[in-house]
């Protein structure tokens, strides 16, 4: 989708702005969906689709039984993917990403927004001490079934 500026011209900063589209399920026969993605490529990091987040939004699609209902948080969300996949099975999803990044925070609630999926945005910063035990007592406590990170 490239947009254009008041004048009639491209501006370079929206050039490179497109909308991705990630199909789950066998088309026409639910519970199949699609999820848009708003991508930057000229951004930095966290505003485009990384194949890790590919690969783990088919992992929730593949154990969706378990997303059913149940409380998610994604961290280091970027561009949301598998978070918004884990919302559309019914998951109530928290997503997270660096406090510092106000960019990735209204691109999370813009693609919220072009799903029409009712997600909590929040802004973390996650140390790079944290481990999987740290993350594993966070889970316990606050009653979540996953935490999701690509
Ligand atoms: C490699 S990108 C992956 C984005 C997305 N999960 C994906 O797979 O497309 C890493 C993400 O982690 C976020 N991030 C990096 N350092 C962080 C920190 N210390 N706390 C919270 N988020 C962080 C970045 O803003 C970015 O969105």
């Amino acid at each position: 989708m490239a947009g254009e500026g008041g004048d009639g011209e491209e501006r370079p900063e929206q050039q490179m702005t497109t909308i991705s589209c990630h199909f789950f399920g066998e088309p026409e026969k639910p519970p199949a969906f699609s999820i848009s993605i708003i991508e930057n490529m000229k951004e930095d990091y966290g505003l485009f689709v990384w194949p890790c987040s590919i690969i783990l939004a088919e992992y929730v699609w593949q154990q969706r039984l378990r997303f059913s209902g149940v409380s998610v948080v994604e961290l280091g969300a970027g561009t949301c993917l598998p978070g918004l996949v884990a919302a559309k099975l019914g998951s109530d999803v928290t997503l997270t990403d660096d406090a510092n990044r106000l960019e990735v925070l209204d691109n999370m609630r813009r693609v919220c927004e072009l799903n029409k999926l009712k997600c909590k945005v929040i802004l973390t910063i996650i140390l790079a001490a944290i481990n999987f035990f740290t993350l594993f007592i966070i889970k316990q406590d606050n009653g979540i079934s996953f935490i999701i990170m690509a």
